[in-house]
């Protein structure tokens, strides 16, 4: 079982894993959970939770060969730097993870990375990846964010309309045309991102805006995938959509020594 902190106030709880600050649980008072959880995902060391929010870092998926998908950030342990009742709606965790030998012998730069996580009537969480090396690194991330929804079917992806996007599935370059609908194995990479996303389904509109960002993913296993997929019941897949806050494949940072770069995403 690994550590986790917990958060109560006025407005809304959140449970937050040290093992890779994965957020794992947030919900505004009185409703139904914003992030969707794995009920079989067992919380082990070493092993990424499967739901909530997965930080991929520094490599998004395979972007960087060397890694491993998605990054080694989901399943090391960070340090709880502070936690801080900003008001009585509003409390602010910070967690960091420092370079150490272990990363330095998977990824050879000397780091800090911090995720700023703020529980309110709204869930913000910025990841700031400051360079402490002499040379200049490349990263790519995600806050790959898992959504309930009442049924894949009742879900709708909005605000992408005409936005050029990879299909991760054949490796096509193609644009969005309307809604984003779910009725079969979605992958995809939406470039150009500028605005707020909007996921629909029968009961609520969850909105998300990404900063620091041009690139979102939007994925759902769908069945075949859902079958394969650690963690997870070979069903679950009606119950989630992703759309992860990203800087991806051609929207990677350069991060130059001494300075930083913030990926922020607000949720409600
Ligand atoms: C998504 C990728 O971000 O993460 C998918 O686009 C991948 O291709 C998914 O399957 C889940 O990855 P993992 O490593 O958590 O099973």
């Amino acid at each position: 079982m690994i550590d986790f902190i917990e958060v109560n106030n006025n407005s809304a709880s959140a449970k937050i894993a040290l093992q890779g600050a994965h957020v794992f649980h947030y919900a505004r008072k009185d409703e139904k959970a914003l992030l969707w959880l794995s009920e079989i995902s067992d919380f082990q060391v070493g092993k990424a939770i499967r739901g909530g929010v997965p930080i991929c870092w520094p490599s998004f998926g395979k972007n960087n060969p060397d890694l491993p998908q998605h990054g080694f950030a989901r399943t090391i342990l960070f340090e709880h730097s502070s936690t801080k009742e900003l008001d009585a709606n509003t409390t602010e965790v910070i967690l960091i993870l420092r370079y150490s030998q272990e990363t330095l012998t998977e990824w050879p730069y000397k780091f800090e990375l911090e995720l700023k996580v703020t529980v309110s009537d709204k869930l913000t969480m910025e990841l700031t990846t400051t360079n402490l090396d002499d040379k200049t690194f490349k990263i790519t991330q995600a806050l790959h964010t898992y959504f309930p929804v009442s049924h894949i079917s009742d879900a709708k992806g909005k605000g992408l309309d005409k936005k050029p996007f990879l299909d991760a599935l054949t490796n096509e370059q193609l644009t969005q045309n309307g809604d984003i609908v779910f009725e079969e194995e979605v992958d995809r990479v939406y470039q150009e991102v500028d605005a707020e996303i909007l996921l629909t389904d029968k009961d609520r509109t969850i909105s998300i805006k990404n900063e620091g960002s041009s690139s979102v993913v939007v994925w759902n296993p769908w069945i075949e995938k859902g079958k394969r997929l650690s963690a997870m019941r070979e069903e679950a897949y009606n119950d989630f959509v992703c759309i992860e806050s990203a800087n991806a494949f051609e929207d990677f940072r350069l991060v130059e020594p001494g300075k930083t770069h913030t990926l922020k995403a607000t949720i409600y």
